[in-house]
């Protein structure tokens, strides 16, 4: 296929609290694993979902209930070697779009339209959002009520990023091989290929394509997967 899209599920999942790696937490009855590779149903592209070493035979039990046919690798210590791994296993794909299954509501029309930016020519495409709240930096502590407030940034001038993001897949595989071992603290691979001195195309995110990082995300995805009551 000509495109490949990256689910990296291989994160510890510390934040959520449930013990468990993260996107094998439940919700609403299903893994968010699950939650997220059923929202990829029908993509035309060949999923790699990229799980913790030992959890690959769990995982594709649930591709294979969320209805997809999935590729399955272990991941690395950081996003971006889950990242890597999951392009190892890409095959001769032209594109790669990679998505974090933490945004496990992550809509269709999302998707649809990091897709359609690729088709106009763009080389790497993010969703953003605006930042809706107002945003100070500190100066760092580890103890949040010790840290010295620094000042406000001004949010008009900023976006908060998203996945899934689109890369042509040559681009991608450069911006890794460029970022080296550095490439430990990238948190958004858009960045490795902005640091190449290529451009980055912006298309509009989703609220729903938040990502589950705590409780209390957690327990608003479960609200939006509840059936509706009477
Ligand atoms: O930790 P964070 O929420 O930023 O992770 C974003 C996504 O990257 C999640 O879907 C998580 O599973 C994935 N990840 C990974 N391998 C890691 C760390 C995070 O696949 N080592």
């Amino acid at each position: 296929t000509a495109t490949a899209l990256i689910v990296v599920a291989a994160g510890s999942g510390t934040r959520l609290g449930r013990g468990v790696p993260k996107a094998f937490a439940t919700l609403a009855g299903a893994t968010i694993l699950e939650h997220a590779l059923r929202g990829l149903v029908g993509v035309d592209a060949r999923i790699v979902a990229v799980v913790p070493a030992g959890a690959e035979a769990d995982a594709r039990a649930i591709a294979e209930r969320a209805g997809v046919d999935a590729a399955v690798v272990a991941g690395g210590a950081t996003r971006a070697d889950s990242v890597a791994a999951g392009l190892a296993a890409a095959g001769d794909a032209r594109r790669v779009l990679v998505h974090d299954a933490a945004r496990a509501l992550a809509p269709r029309a999302l998707v649809e339209r990091v897709l359609a930016a690729l088709d106009a020519g763009a080389g790497a495409v993010v969703p953003v959002l605006p930042v809706v709240d107002t945003i100070r930096s500190v100066d760092g502590a580890a103890d949040a009520s010790a840290e010295a407030l620094g000042a406000i940034v001004d949010r008009s001038g900023l976006r908060a990023m998203q996945t899934p993001q689109g890369f042509d897949a040559a681009l991608l595989r450069r911006a890794y091989e460029a970022a080296g071992e550095g490439r430990a603290a990238s948190t958004d691979d858009a960045q490795l290929v902005q640091a190449l001195g290529e451009a980055v195309v912006a298309v509009p995110g989703d609220e729903l394509a938040f990502k589950i990082t705590t409780a209390a995300d957690a327990g608003r995805a479960e609200a939006l997967l509840a059936p509706t009551r009477a």
